[in-house]
């Protein structure tokens, strides 16, 4: 059911199609993959400190009948930004506009945005680190006194005029806090991050996921899978569709311990959650820079792979495991990671 805003219409997402295009969207979050989402707090598993926050400050807001503070989340992909965006509009009953840092190139986006944005609407901005300096500019009277200057004319002729916003929560999510500037960090008041999941809740996500896809899955099953999907729910939820594929194509329908290990050989993904991409930035480290230290542009120029992914995307996670770790002359990898690999190790200076 659609939920209701607090004047009783049914609340819609509005996905600006021009500002967010669909080929922006990373192929795990089809629809599909969305459905598996939790839609309220109480079915969210894990991020216990994250969920008790914006328990008290929903609850807080509601009864105040005032929106919500601007929440700003910061973490790896993949942890629950987006969900939480949802989850919050969901239960303040309140319309949720989706956009993101890139895609607002001109002050003019942001504007036709801001400018239809509903009493109590949530504005959520995916990788906000990403906003071009004259979007990010105008958020922040938006922000702070709900209302954006338009200036008229330039120089001595020029003039402005205050146009009065409708009060609305922006809820910012990022993959690198450290690039946000602080003026814009300082106008969140609620500043929360997400870390990686332990085995134990992506195994409760697993088995809460494998139910709503109703695909019998036994706790061993569920507690491998949870073990190779880096602690990210995102890459549990994908993995356990490959998993019910093989488990309905290669075996009896249902998912125990040894489907997970033969599916996810077939997917390239190890027992420690590596895939083929951690697996190359590891070797390349051992292989080209004998262990490191190595600074990320080379590894990115060896790899032809963008420093982005590799900061964002790979590194978090062997960073958490200690497969890697990052020193002041760049990257090494200790002796563990070179046995997971199969190599002989080498002595770094
Ligand atoms: N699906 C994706 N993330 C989830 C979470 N944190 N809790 C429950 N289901 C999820």
């Amino acid at each position: 059911m659609k939920p209701h805003t607090s004047n009783g219409h049914p609340a819609t997402e509005i996905t600006t199609e021009s500002l967010l295009s669909k080929e922006t969207l990373p192929v795990d979050e089809t629809p599909e993959i969305l459905s598996l989402r939790p839609q309220s707090l109480t079915d969210y598993i894990g991020q216990l400190s994250v969920v008790e926050t914006l328990q008290i400050a929903i609850k807080a807001a509601l009864k105040r009948k005032e929106p919500i503070d601007h929440i700003l989340f910061h973490g790896p992909p993949g942890l629950g930004k987006t969900t939480l965006a949802h989850i919050i509009a969901h239960e303040m009953g309140a319309n949720l506009t989706s956009t993101s840092g890139p895609a607002l190139e001109k002050g003019g986006d942001l504007l036709g945005i801001l400018t239809h944005l509903e009493e109590g609407d949530i504005l959520f901005i995916d990788e906000i680190h990403r906003l071009p300096k004259v979007v990010e500019e105008l958020l922040y009277p938006a922000m702070e006194d709900f209302a954006v200057d338009f200036i008229f004319d330039k120089g001595v002729h020029a003039r402005s005029h205050r146009y009065r916003l409708k009060r609305f929560a922006l809820v910012g999510a990022t993959t690198r806090v450290g690039l946000l500037s602080s003026p814009l960090r300082d106008r969140f008041g609620i500043f929360r991050n997400l870390d990686f999941y332990s085995v134990e809740d992506l195994t409760f996500i697993v088995k809460r996921s494998a139910a709503l896809l109703d695909i019998p899955i036994d706790d061993e099953g569920a507690y491998e899978l949870a073990k190779r999907s880096r602690g990210t729910p995102r890459i549990v939820n994908r993995l356990l569709k490959r998993v019910r594929d093989f488990a309905q194509v290669r075996a009896d329908g249902t998912i125990q311990k040894e489907t997970v290990r033969e599916a996810l050989r077939l997917e390239g993904v190890d027992e420690k959650g590596l895939t083929d991409l951690d697996r190359r930035f590891l070797k390349t480290i051992i292989e080209f820079y004998q262990g490191g230290p190595v600074g990320i542009e080379a590894i990115a120029a060896t790899l032809q792979e963008e420093t982005d992914t590799l900061v964002d995307v790979v590194e978090p996670y062997l960073l958490k495991i200690g497969f890697v770790t990052r020193t002041s002359q760049g990257r090494k990898v200790p002796e563990e990671t070179f046995k997971h690999l199969g190599f002989p190790y080498q002595n770094q200076q």
